[in-house]
């Protein structure tokens, strides 16, 4: 969702700020706009659509010695997408400039009283309320002085950065419930909403909290809060580097994600696994042997993908632990009341660890005196600085808005975790040696199904122009459907329903017809017969199957008009393996749709705003 970014130093700013936005493209956006100081005035660029339609209105090397500029990438919420709506914001005078990431819950307010005062407004932007709020402050006040003032007012969520034309050396940012980081660097400095644009720069980092202002000039900044006292940080280094966000050949970043799996499921579980005692380390969980004994039930809460990680390792943690699990979409168990107990454990699971609902539902959690652990990828995200402890998923940076990587190594955590709890009640040390042998191969697994991609591919030319696709699992490949669904219909724009095999005869049989494709995970297990049952029902309808089937299972062909075999793995690991196949789908057919795969219409990679 909406990219910031603000520069101070001694480099181009227009470029460091125009190529540091296209580090955050991958957030999802449909304006984007810079601002520098020129020669003692302020000069803006806006425009709706891509990043490469603002450059192309862009001159550049004009701008060359600017050496102070914000920039933005902008996810619509209050107006349209259009150059006006667009931000930076200018208040009246064209001396102060404001990005914006969040939502102003009482800009209608604030908007009546400035306007009563005088001030003009020309966007429909929630945003350009703060610009004319700080304008008003700062006719009497110093520009961080005015900047506070005008934060005490604001009700909602932000994260801002603000540039005045007056002190052309200085960026203000601010932070409440919309992530910043500070890049340190020598004699420069860079604010950004994700470390991705800063990388290139400087690994050093400080990492903004709710109600955090830094006022940053090239070789100094300070960090205050909303009554403007002090606040001493630590300097972070961020442990991955510029390489690890580049295509490295692959046409699109979702197919080199794809392609990572062998290596980033290795990276979920290595160092984690005790051989030797069966069992497995998650220090990061900071579990005694009691509290582990204590937890009578274990609540997931997550958004999209997490939350059908959470779906999978349900399954995992009832059969291997026998320990009850609930997994909740966050955005409804933040609003109701949920009945938690001391004996309660939440994991929040997001990769990115900024979605706002799973924040608000990690607070609300913990407000409530609940222990809340959270599994997320981005190191230092608010998610996992907020938690309790946690597991890092250590997938790397996630770059395509479908999350790919990232859902196999949540699996791959969950897994790890309940065999935690597994070893502690009734695993027996043969049973955990099966899982934990066929985990430490599964990266091999995972790289053949991926050297079938032309079969897939194959599949995909058959069926990319149909409108609807059924996805249909059972037991715990059931949310290996949904998972394959929202996949198909985030990249690709066709309908997608994900559904427990048996459920179909409750009601989406009746789409089935000979334009249907629907997609079954029907890998040899104990339900297995069933499964194929289902596809009689389908085939009997003339519905088109695809089959996701184990090694060796010749009876498949039977019944499925394509299949797509799986090495046959321990069934705790077939929700990983089953889900590639699916990846590469989707992925092939919005390709031969046309589509914008790494940045599909209306998505952003991180949610920020609920
Ligand atoms: C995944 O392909 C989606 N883009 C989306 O559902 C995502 O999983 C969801 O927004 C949650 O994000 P998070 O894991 O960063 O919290």
């Amino acid at each position: 969702m909406c990219g910031i970014v603000g520069y101070v130093g001694r480099k181009n700013a227009a470029l460091v700020v125009l190529n540091a936005l296209k580090r955050l493209e991958y957030r999802g956006y449909d304006s984007a706009g810079i601002s520098v100081i020129l020669d003692g005035s302020i000069v803006t660029s806006k425009k709706a659509g891509k990043i490469s339609v603002l450059e192309s209105a862009m001159d550049i090397d004009s701008l060359e010695s600017a050496g102070t500029g914000i920039g933005h990438t902008r996810w619509a919420t209050h107006g349209e997408p259009t150059d006006v709506n667009a931000h930076p914001h200018t208040d009246c005078t064209g001396d102060l400039v404001v990005i914006h990431n969040g939502i102003i819950e009482n800009y209608g307010d604030l908007r009546k009283v400035l306007l009563e005062k005088g001030h003009k407004f020309i966007s429909d932007t929630d945003t350009e309320s703060v610009v004319h709020l700080i304008e008003h402050y700062h006719r009497d006040l110093d520009l961080i002085d005015a900047v506070v003032k005008a934060l005490n007012r604001i009700e909602g969520t932000y994260g801002l950065v603000v540039l005045s034309k007056k002190e052309p050396d200085r960026i203000i940012a601010a932070r409440k419930g919309s992530p910043l980081v500070l890049g340190v660097g020598t004699d420069e400095m860079i604010v950004a909403s994700d470390a991705s644009a800063i990388v290139e720069h400087t690994r050093d980092v400080v990492y903004l909290e709710d109600g955090e202002i830094v006022d940053v000039k090239a070789d100094k900044y300070r960090i205050y809060d909303l009554n403007k006292n002090g606040i001493q940080k630590n300097v972070e280094s961020i442990n991955w580097d510029i390489e690890s966000i580049g295509r490295h050949g692959y046409d699109h970043f979702m197919l080199k994600e794809i392609f990572e799996q062998p290596e980033t499921i290795a990276n979920a579980f290595r160092g984690r696994i005790l051989p030797d005692d069966g069992n497995v380390r998650l220090d990061g969980l900071g579990f005694t042997d009691e509290d582990m004994e204590k937890i009578e039930r274990i609540i997931f809460v997550a958004c999209g993908t997490s939350w059908h990680a959470g779906l999978v390792a349900e399954y995992l943690i009832e059969e291997y632990a026998g320990i009850p699990v609930e997994v909740e979409y966050a955005s409804e168990f933040r609003y109701r009341k949920p009945v938690l107990k001391k004996t309660d454990l939440v994991f929040t699971i997001s990769q990115s660890g900024e979605t706002a609902d799973t924040l608000a539902a990690l607070r609300e959690a913990r407000a409530k005196g609940v222990r809340v652990m959270g599994i997320t990828n981005v190191v230092g995200s608010t998610i996992a600085r907020e938690s309790d402890g946690g597991v890092y998923i250590h997938a790397g940076p996630e770059i395509g808005v479908a999350s790919t990587k990232a859902f196999t190594s949540q699996i791959t955590v969950a897994l790890l975790i309940s065999m935690m709890f597994a070893r502690k009640r009734s695993m027996s040390f043969p049973e955990a040696n099966a899982i934990l042998k066929g985990l430490l191969a599964l990266p091999d697994a995972v790289k053949t199904v991926l050297s079938e991609c032309e079969k897939v591919k194959a599949i995909a030319e058959v069926y990319c122009s149909k409108h609807n696709f059924l996805y249909l699992g059972r037991g715990i490949n059931y949310p290996v459907a949904l998972e394959g669904a929202l996949k198909l219909k985030e990249i690709s724009y066709i309908h997608a329903e994900g559904y427990p095999a048996a459920e179909m005869k409750h009601g989406p049989i009746a789409l089935i017809d000979e334009e249907m494709p629907v997609v079954f995970i029907a890998t040899r297990d104990e339900i297995y017969s069933k499964v194929v049952s289902n596809m009689e029902e389908v085939r009997a309808r003339r519905g088109r199957i695809i089959a996701v089937a184990t090694e060796g299972d010749r009876d498949i062909v039977k019944y499925a008009d394509h299949v797509i075999y799986i090495p046959d793995v321990h069934r705790a690991l077939v929700p990983i393996l089953a889900s590639v196949p699916l990846q590469l789908l989707s992925y092939y057919i919005a390709v031969l749709r046309g589509c914008d795969v790494d940045q599909p219409r209306n998505l952003a990679k991180s949610v920020t705003v609920e």
